[in-house]
Protein backbone atom coordinates (compact mmCIF):
# COMPACT_ATOMS: atom_id res chain seq x y z
CA UNK A 1 0.00 0.00 0.00
CA UNK A 2 1.47 3.64 -1.11
CA UNK A 3 0.40 6.52 1.45
CA UNK A 4 -0.42 9.66 0.20
CA UNK A 5 -0.68 13.34 2.62
CA UNK A 6 -2.86 15.55 1.50
CA UNK A 7 -1.47 19.63 2.80
CA UNK A 8 -4.98 21.03 1.65
CA UNK A 9 -8.38 19.79 0.30
CA UNK A 10 -7.75 18.12 -2.84
CA UNK A 11 -10.60 18.06 -4.92
CA UNK A 12 -12.40 14.38 -4.79
CA UNK A 13 -12.06 14.00 -8.63
CA UNK A 14 -8.36 14.01 -8.07
CA UNK A 15 -8.05 11.72 -5.35
CA UNK A 16 -10.58 9.72 -6.84
CA UNK A 17 -8.18 8.03 -9.56
CA UNK A 18 -5.75 6.84 -6.80
CA UNK A 19 -6.37 3.19 -7.13
CA UNK A 20 -6.70 0.13 -4.77
CA UNK A 21 -2.57 0.10 -3.79
CA UNK A 22 -3.12 3.60 -2.65
CA UNK A 23 -4.28 5.29 1.07
CA UNK A 24 -4.98 8.57 2.11
CA UNK A 25 -2.66 8.71 5.35
CA UNK A 26 -2.77 11.66 8.18
CA UNK A 27 1.13 10.91 8.94
CA UNK A 28 3.53 12.82 6.62
CA UNK A 29 6.35 10.77 8.05
CA UNK A 30 4.64 7.33 6.08
CA UNK A 31 3.73 9.23 2.97
CA UNK A 32 5.59 8.19 -0.41
CA UNK A 33 3.87 11.28 -1.96
CA UNK A 34 2.43 14.44 -1.41
CA UNK A 35 -0.25 16.50 -2.86
CA UNK A 36 -0.25 20.11 -1.95
CA UNK A 37 -2.11 23.05 -3.25
CA UNK A 38 -1.23 26.38 -1.36
CA UNK A 39 0.37 25.48 2.01
CA UNK A 40 3.90 26.69 2.63
CA UNK A 41 6.44 23.69 2.85
CA UNK A 42 9.29 25.84 3.32
CA UNK A 43 9.44 25.04 6.87
CA UNK A 44 8.34 20.96 6.54
CA UNK A 45 11.10 18.44 7.36
CA UNK A 46 10.16 15.63 4.95
CA UNK A 47 11.19 11.85 5.99
CA UNK A 48 12.86 9.44 4.50
CA UNK A 49 9.71 8.00 2.67
CA UNK A 50 8.89 10.42 0.88
CA UNK A 51 9.68 10.17 -3.16
CA UNK A 52 7.37 12.97 -4.86
CA UNK A 53 4.93 16.33 -4.19
CA UNK A 54 2.78 16.89 -6.53
CA UNK A 55 1.04 20.84 -6.79
CA UNK A 56 -2.36 21.35 -8.36
CA UNK A 57 -1.63 24.30 -10.00
CA UNK A 58 0.84 26.28 -11.70
CA UNK A 59 3.01 27.69 -8.88
CA UNK A 60 5.65 26.14 -7.06
CA UNK A 61 6.88 28.74 -4.89
CA UNK A 62 5.29 27.22 -1.33
CA UNK A 63 7.81 24.62 -2.00
CA UNK A 64 11.87 24.39 -1.59
CA UNK A 65 12.52 23.10 -4.82
CA UNK A 66 16.39 22.55 -4.37
CA UNK A 67 15.66 21.28 -0.99
CA UNK A 68 13.79 18.42 -2.35
CA UNK A 69 15.93 17.46 -5.33
CA UNK A 70 18.84 17.19 -2.71
CA UNK A 71 16.70 14.72 -0.93
CA UNK A 72 15.70 12.83 -4.04
CA UNK A 73 12.31 14.44 -4.01
CA UNK A 74 10.39 14.78 -7.23
CA UNK A 75 8.29 18.25 -7.44
CA UNK A 76 5.70 18.13 -10.20
CA UNK A 77 3.19 20.91 -11.25
CA UNK A 78 0.00 20.85 -13.48
CA UNK A 79 0.39 23.25 -16.49
CA UNK A 80 -1.82 24.13 -18.70
CA UNK A 81 -4.33 22.44 -16.27
CA UNK A 82 -6.71 25.53 -16.11
CA UNK A 83 -6.07 27.09 -19.42
CA UNK A 84 -9.66 26.75 -20.58
CA UNK A 85 -11.22 28.32 -17.26
CA UNK A 86 -8.38 30.98 -18.19
CA UNK A 87 -9.46 31.27 -21.64
CA UNK A 88 -13.29 31.77 -21.14
CA UNK A 89 -12.07 34.92 -18.65
CA UNK A 90 -9.75 36.28 -20.96
CA UNK A 91 -13.03 36.16 -23.89
CA UNK A 92 -15.52 37.49 -21.50
CA UNK A 93 -12.54 40.66 -20.51
CA UNK A 94 -12.33 41.07 -24.39
CA UNK A 95 -16.26 41.18 -24.75
CA UNK A 96 -16.83 43.62 -21.34
CA UNK A 97 -14.16 45.75 -22.86
CA UNK A 98 -15.52 45.91 -25.98
CA UNK A 99 -19.15 46.79 -24.69
CA UNK A 100 -19.94 49.10 -22.08
CA UNK A 101 -21.64 46.21 -19.66
CA UNK A 102 -20.16 46.79 -16.57
CA UNK A 103 -20.98 50.53 -16.47
CA UNK A 104 -24.80 49.63 -17.90
CA UNK A 105 -24.98 46.97 -15.28
CA UNK A 106 -23.94 49.92 -12.73
CA UNK A 107 -26.78 52.42 -14.50
CA UNK A 108 -29.34 50.00 -13.61
CA UNK A 109 -28.42 49.41 -9.99
CA UNK A 110 -27.95 53.14 -9.55
CA UNK A 111 -31.60 53.51 -10.91
CA UNK A 112 -33.26 50.59 -9.57
CA UNK A 113 -36.13 52.90 -7.89
CA UNK A 114 -36.88 54.38 -10.94
CA UNK A 115 -40.44 52.78 -11.49
CA UNK A 116 -39.72 54.38 -15.43
CA UNK A 117 -36.75 52.43 -15.71
CA UNK A 118 -38.08 50.11 -18.88
CA UNK A 119 -38.62 53.83 -20.86
CA UNK A 120 -35.70 55.86 -19.55
CA UNK A 121 -33.07 52.81 -20.31
CA UNK A 122 -34.08 53.42 -23.86
CA UNK A 123 -33.07 56.91 -23.40
CA UNK A 124 -29.79 56.00 -21.45
CA UNK A 125 -28.45 53.10 -23.02
CA UNK A 126 -26.49 54.94 -25.67
CA UNK A 127 -24.04 55.83 -23.17
CA UNK A 128 -23.34 52.23 -23.06
CA UNK A 129 -23.19 51.55 -26.86
CA UNK A 130 -20.16 49.82 -28.20
CA UNK A 131 -18.42 47.29 -30.32
CA UNK A 132 -18.26 43.81 -31.68
CA UNK A 133 -15.41 42.06 -31.17
CA UNK A 134 -15.64 39.79 -35.04
CA UNK A 135 -13.63 40.97 -37.69
CA UNK A 136 -11.35 42.99 -34.91
CA UNK A 137 -7.65 42.48 -34.94
CA UNK A 138 -6.43 40.29 -31.59
CA UNK A 139 -2.50 39.95 -30.89
CA UNK A 140 -1.93 37.35 -28.17
CA UNK A 141 1.02 37.39 -26.98
CA UNK A 142 3.09 33.78 -26.10
CA UNK A 143 0.98 30.68 -27.91
CA UNK A 144 1.12 28.73 -24.60
CA UNK A 145 -1.32 26.46 -23.17
CA UNK A 146 -3.58 29.45 -22.46
CA UNK A 147 -2.58 31.75 -25.51
CA UNK A 148 -3.01 29.00 -27.68
CA UNK A 149 -6.93 28.65 -26.36
CA UNK A 150 -7.34 32.25 -26.66
CA UNK A 151 -6.18 32.50 -30.32
CA UNK A 152 -8.10 29.65 -31.18
CA UNK A 153 -11.49 30.66 -29.65
CA UNK A 154 -10.96 34.47 -30.68
CA UNK A 155 -10.53 33.47 -34.55
CA UNK A 156 -13.72 30.75 -34.42
CA UNK A 157 -15.79 34.39 -33.10
CA UNK A 158 -14.47 35.89 -36.33
CA UNK A 159 -11.77 38.26 -34.86
CA UNK A 160 -8.43 38.23 -37.22
CA UNK A 161 -5.89 36.56 -34.85
CA UNK A 162 -2.00 37.65 -34.55
CA UNK A 163 0.12 35.39 -32.65
CA UNK A 164 3.36 35.56 -31.12
CA UNK A 165 5.74 33.13 -29.38
CA UNK A 166 9.33 32.66 -30.72
CA UNK A 167 9.46 29.83 -28.25
CA UNK A 168 6.79 28.27 -29.11
CA UNK A 169 6.75 23.94 -28.08
CA UNK A 170 5.80 21.93 -30.63
CA UNK A 171 2.41 20.82 -28.86
CA UNK A 172 1.63 24.23 -28.88
CA UNK A 173 2.23 24.78 -32.83
CA UNK A 174 -0.08 21.99 -33.62
CA UNK A 175 -2.85 23.01 -31.33
CA UNK A 176 -2.94 26.19 -33.13
CA UNK A 177 -5.70 27.00 -35.70
CA UNK A 178 -4.65 27.37 -39.10
CA UNK A 179 -6.63 30.85 -38.80
CA UNK A 180 -4.27 32.47 -36.05
CA UNK A 181 -1.39 33.85 -38.21
CA UNK A 182 1.97 33.47 -37.09
CA UNK A 183 3.80 36.80 -36.61
CA UNK A 184 7.78 37.08 -36.14
CA UNK A 185 8.10 40.68 -34.82
CA UNK A 186 6.21 41.51 -31.77
CA UNK A 187 5.81 45.33 -32.83
CA UNK A 188 3.45 44.12 -35.71
CA UNK A 189 0.98 43.22 -32.74
CA UNK A 190 1.65 46.92 -31.11
CA UNK A 191 1.24 48.50 -33.99
CA UNK A 192 -1.55 46.79 -36.17
CA UNK A 193 -3.94 45.35 -33.23
CA UNK A 194 -7.10 46.61 -32.01
CA UNK A 195 -6.96 44.03 -28.91
CA UNK A 196 -3.51 42.84 -27.31
CA UNK A 197 -3.58 39.78 -24.71
CA UNK A 198 -0.72 38.52 -22.66
CA UNK A 199 -0.05 35.29 -21.88
CA UNK A 200 3.86 34.81 -21.36
CA UNK A 201 5.14 34.28 -18.38
CA UNK A 202 7.00 36.94 -15.45
CA UNK A 203 10.80 36.81 -16.78
CA UNK A 204 13.47 39.19 -16.29
CA UNK A 205 12.92 39.26 -19.95
CA UNK A 206 9.17 39.95 -19.86
CA UNK A 207 8.62 42.56 -17.37
CA UNK A 208 7.46 45.88 -17.53
CA UNK A 209 7.06 44.65 -21.47
CA UNK A 210 3.59 46.92 -21.99
CA UNK A 211 5.51 50.03 -20.80
CA UNK A 212 5.37 53.84 -22.15
CA UNK A 213 8.09 52.63 -25.40
CA UNK A 214 5.49 49.72 -26.61
CA UNK A 215 2.05 51.31 -25.63
CA UNK A 216 3.81 54.75 -28.01
CA UNK A 217 3.80 52.02 -30.68
CA UNK A 218 0.11 51.17 -30.37
CA UNK A 219 -2.91 51.98 -32.16
CA UNK A 220 -5.26 54.69 -30.50
CA UNK A 221 -7.90 53.18 -28.41
CA UNK A 222 -6.32 50.03 -28.19
CA UNK A 223 -7.72 47.81 -25.25
CA UNK A 224 -4.84 45.85 -23.70
CA UNK A 225 -5.32 42.68 -21.84
CA UNK A 226 -3.61 41.35 -19.03
CA UNK A 227 -4.13 37.58 -17.14
CA UNK A 228 -1.08 36.80 -17.24
CA UNK A 229 1.30 38.35 -14.15
CA UNK A 230 0.68 41.97 -12.65
CA UNK A 231 4.31 42.92 -13.35
CA UNK A 232 4.05 42.33 -17.37
CA UNK A 233 2.68 45.57 -17.00
CA UNK A 234 4.20 49.05 -16.42
CA UNK A 235 1.07 50.28 -13.90
CA UNK A 236 2.51 54.56 -14.40
CA UNK A 237 2.35 54.25 -18.31
CA UNK A 238 -0.98 52.36 -18.77
CA UNK A 239 -2.46 55.18 -15.82
CA UNK A 240 -1.51 57.53 -18.24
CA UNK A 241 -2.36 56.07 -21.62
CA UNK A 242 -5.93 55.49 -20.18
CA UNK A 243 -6.38 59.10 -19.03
CA UNK A 244 -5.49 60.39 -22.88
CA UNK A 245 -7.69 57.37 -24.19
CA UNK A 246 -4.57 55.79 -26.14
CA UNK A 247 -5.37 53.04 -23.99
CA UNK A 248 -9.42 52.66 -24.65
CA UNK A 249 -9.39 49.91 -21.83
CA UNK A 250 -7.03 48.06 -19.27
CA UNK A 251 -8.43 44.50 -18.11
CA UNK A 252 -6.26 42.74 -15.89
CA UNK A 253 -6.56 40.14 -13.27
CA UNK A 254 -4.51 41.53 -11.28
CA UNK A 255 -5.97 44.26 -9.24
CA UNK A 256 -3.18 46.80 -7.11
CA UNK A 257 -3.38 49.72 -5.69
CA UNK A 258 -2.37 51.62 -8.69
CA UNK A 259 -4.68 49.74 -10.83
CA UNK A 260 -7.85 49.42 -9.64
CA UNK A 261 -7.66 53.67 -9.57
CA UNK A 262 -7.15 53.73 -13.28
CA UNK A 263 -9.53 55.37 -15.33
CA UNK A 264 -11.15 52.92 -17.93
CA UNK A 265 -9.87 49.75 -15.80
CA UNK A 266 -11.81 46.53 -15.32
CA UNK A 267 -10.29 45.13 -12.66
CA UNK A 268 -11.05 41.27 -11.70
CA UNK A 269 -9.61 40.18 -8.44
CA UNK A 270 -7.45 36.96 -9.67
CA UNK A 271 -9.97 34.68 -11.50
CA UNK A 272 -8.94 33.51 -13.93
CA UNK A 273 -8.63 29.75 -12.85
CA UNK A 274 -11.30 30.09 -10.22
CA UNK A 275 -13.70 27.42 -11.32
CA UNK A 276 -14.50 24.22 -9.99
CA UNK A 277 -13.26 22.69 -13.72
CA UNK A 278 -9.95 24.11 -12.90
CA UNK A 279 -9.18 22.23 -9.65
CA UNK A 280 -10.64 19.27 -10.75
CA UNK A 281 -8.30 19.04 -13.62
CA UNK A 282 -5.31 20.39 -11.62
CA UNK A 283 -6.10 17.76 -9.11
CA UNK A 284 -6.41 14.93 -11.83
CA UNK A 285 -3.27 15.63 -13.40
CA UNK A 286 -1.40 16.25 -9.98
CA UNK A 287 -2.26 12.59 -9.45
CA UNK A 288 -1.62 10.54 -12.56
CA UNK A 289 1.94 12.41 -12.29
CA UNK A 290 2.14 11.22 -8.79
CA UNK A 291 0.98 7.47 -9.66
CA UNK A 292 2.92 6.95 -12.71
CA UNK A 293 6.59 8.46 -10.79
CA UNK A 294 5.43 5.85 -8.12
CA UNK A 295 4.40 3.14 -10.01
CA UNK A 296 6.85 3.73 -13.14
CA UNK A 297 9.41 5.80 -11.92
CA UNK A 298 8.14 8.46 -15.07
CA UNK A 299 8.44 11.73 -14.76
CA UNK A 300 6.07 13.76 -16.30
CA UNK A 301 6.06 18.36 -15.71
CA UNK A 302 8.39 18.22 -13.13
CA UNK A 303 9.97 21.47 -12.07
CA UNK A 304 12.81 20.30 -10.06
CA UNK A 305 14.01 16.92 -12.24
CA UNK A 306 14.22 16.47 -15.99
CA UNK A 307 11.24 15.02 -17.41
CA UNK A 308 12.00 11.25 -18.59
CA UNK A 309 8.85 8.39 -19.88
CA UNK A 310 9.63 4.84 -20.53
CA UNK A 311 6.57 3.70 -20.03
CA UNK A 312 5.95 0.79 -18.11
CA UNK A 313 8.56 -1.79 -17.21
CA UNK A 314 8.23 -5.54 -19.01
CA UNK A 315 11.86 -6.28 -17.54
CA UNK A 316 12.79 -8.39 -14.69
CA UNK A 317 13.54 -4.98 -12.50
CA UNK A 318 13.55 -1.27 -13.41
CA UNK A 319 16.45 0.95 -11.29
CA UNK A 320 15.99 4.41 -10.83
CA UNK A 321 18.69 6.81 -9.62
CA UNK A 322 18.36 10.30 -9.07
CA UNK A 323 22.09 12.23 -8.93
CA UNK A 324 23.64 15.36 -9.51
CA UNK A 325 24.75 16.01 -12.92
CA UNK A 326 28.53 15.72 -12.71
CA UNK A 327 30.55 14.07 -15.27
CA UNK A 328 31.13 10.38 -14.98
CA UNK A 329 27.88 8.79 -13.24
CA UNK A 330 26.86 7.10 -15.90
CA UNK A 331 30.13 5.10 -15.98
CA UNK A 332 29.76 4.55 -12.76
CA UNK A 333 26.34 3.42 -12.80
CA UNK A 334 26.86 0.85 -15.48
CA UNK A 335 30.25 -0.07 -14.42
CA UNK A 336 28.45 -1.41 -11.50
CA UNK A 337 25.85 -3.26 -13.56
CA UNK A 338 28.53 -4.92 -15.12
CA UNK A 339 30.63 -5.88 -12.72
CA UNK A 340 27.59 -7.41 -11.20
CA UNK A 341 26.67 -9.02 -14.36
CA UNK A 342 23.72 -7.51 -14.85
CA UNK A 343 22.89 -6.68 -18.50
CA UNK A 344 20.82 -3.80 -19.05
CA UNK A 345 17.91 -4.05 -21.56
CA UNK A 346 16.45 0.16 -21.63
CA UNK A 347 17.94 2.95 -19.76
CA UNK A 348 17.08 6.60 -20.14
CA UNK A 349 19.72 9.48 -18.68
CA UNK A 350 18.55 12.91 -18.80
CA UNK A 351 19.76 16.27 -16.95
CA UNK A 352 17.92 19.34 -15.39
CA UNK A 353 20.33 21.77 -14.29
CA UNK A 354 22.03 20.92 -11.26
CA UNK A 355 19.90 17.57 -11.21
CA UNK A 356 20.02 14.55 -13.45
CA UNK A 357 17.96 11.38 -13.50
CA UNK A 358 19.16 7.90 -15.00
CA UNK A 359 16.50 5.50 -15.19
CA UNK A 360 17.64 1.84 -16.00
CA UNK A 361 15.40 -1.81 -17.10
CA UNK A 362 17.09 -4.48 -16.65
CA UNK A 363 17.56 -8.04 -17.52
CA UNK A 364 18.12 -9.53 -13.83
CA UNK A 365 16.69 -8.91 -10.48
CA UNK A 366 18.23 -5.86 -8.32
CA UNK A 367 19.33 -7.45 -5.73
CA UNK A 368 20.59 -5.48 -2.74
CA UNK A 369 24.22 -5.61 -2.90
CA UNK A 370 23.92 -3.54 -6.13
CA UNK A 371 21.61 -1.13 -4.69
CA UNK A 372 23.99 -0.16 -2.02
CA UNK A 373 26.57 0.29 -4.40
CA UNK A 374 24.73 2.77 -6.56
CA UNK A 375 23.69 4.60 -3.15
CA UNK A 376 27.17 4.86 -2.49
CA UNK A 377 28.68 6.99 -5.64
CA UNK A 378 29.36 10.59 -4.35
CA UNK A 379 26.56 12.80 -5.69
CA UNK A 380 23.96 10.01 -5.74
CA UNK A 381 20.63 11.59 -3.86
CA UNK A 382 17.86 8.75 -4.15
CA UNK A 383 18.34 4.94 -5.65
CA UNK A 384 14.56 3.74 -6.26
CA UNK A 385 13.81 -0.06 -6.91
CA UNK A 386 10.72 0.68 -8.77
CA UNK A 387 10.42 -3.01 -9.79
N1 LIG B 1 -5.03 34.68 -14.30
C1 LIG B 1 -4.84 33.49 -13.77
O1 LIG B 1 -5.56 33.05 -12.88
C2 LIG B 1 -3.74 32.61 -14.32
C3 LIG B 1 -3.88 31.22 -14.22
C4 LIG B 1 -2.89 30.41 -14.78
C5 LIG B 1 -1.77 31.00 -15.37
N2 LIG B 1 -1.65 32.34 -15.41
C6 LIG B 1 -0.48 32.98 -16.03
O2 LIG B 1 -0.61 32.89 -17.44
C7 LIG B 1 0.69 32.86 -18.04
C8 LIG B 1 0.70 31.84 -19.16
O3 LIG B 1 0.33 30.55 -18.66
P1 LIG B 1 0.42 29.26 -19.60
O4 LIG B 1 -0.14 28.13 -18.79
O5 LIG B 1 -0.14 29.55 -20.95
O6 LIG B 1 1.98 29.09 -19.70
P2 LIG B 1 2.83 28.32 -20.81
O7 LIG B 1 4.16 28.07 -20.22
O8 LIG B 1 2.06 27.19 -21.37
O9 LIG B 1 2.99 29.42 -21.97
C9 LIG B 1 3.80 30.56 -21.89
C10 LIG B 1 4.25 30.86 -23.30
O10 LIG B 1 4.92 32.11 -23.30
C11 LIG B 1 5.94 32.03 -24.26
N3 LIG B 1 6.89 33.11 -24.07
C12 LIG B 1 7.88 33.21 -23.14
N4 LIG B 1 8.53 34.38 -23.29
C13 LIG B 1 7.93 35.03 -24.33
C14 LIG B 1 8.15 36.27 -24.96
N5 LIG B 1 9.11 37.12 -24.55
N6 LIG B 1 7.36 36.62 -26.00
C15 LIG B 1 6.38 35.80 -26.43
N7 LIG B 1 6.14 34.59 -25.88
C16 LIG B 1 6.90 34.23 -24.84
C17 LIG B 1 6.51 30.64 -24.08
O11 LIG B 1 7.21 30.21 -25.23
C18 LIG B 1 5.24 29.83 -23.86
O12 LIG B 1 4.76 29.28 -25.07
C19 LIG B 1 1.65 32.54 -16.90
O13 LIG B 1 2.35 33.71 -16.61
C20 LIG B 1 0.80 32.21 -15.71
O14 LIG B 1 1.35 32.67 -14.53
C21 LIG B 1 -2.63 33.16 -14.92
Amino acid sequence: MRNIYCFNAISKYGTDRLTADYALTDDLARAEGVLVRSAALHETEFGDSLLAIARAGAGVNNIPLDRCANEGIVVFNTPGANANGVKELVIAGLLLAARDVVGGIEWCKENKEDANIAKTVEKAKKAFAGYEIKGKKLGVIGLGAIGAEVANTAAALGMEVYGYDPYISINAAWALSRDVKHITSVDTIYQECDYITVHVPLLDSTRGMINGQTIGQMKDGVVVLNFARDLLVDDDAMAAALETGKVRRYVTDFPNPKSVAMKNVIAIPHLGASTEESEDNCAKMAVEELMDYLENGNIRNSVNYPNCDMGVCHAASRVAVLHLNVPNMIGQITGILASGNVNISDMTNKSRDKYAYTLLDLENPAEEDMVEKLKAIKGVLRVRVIK
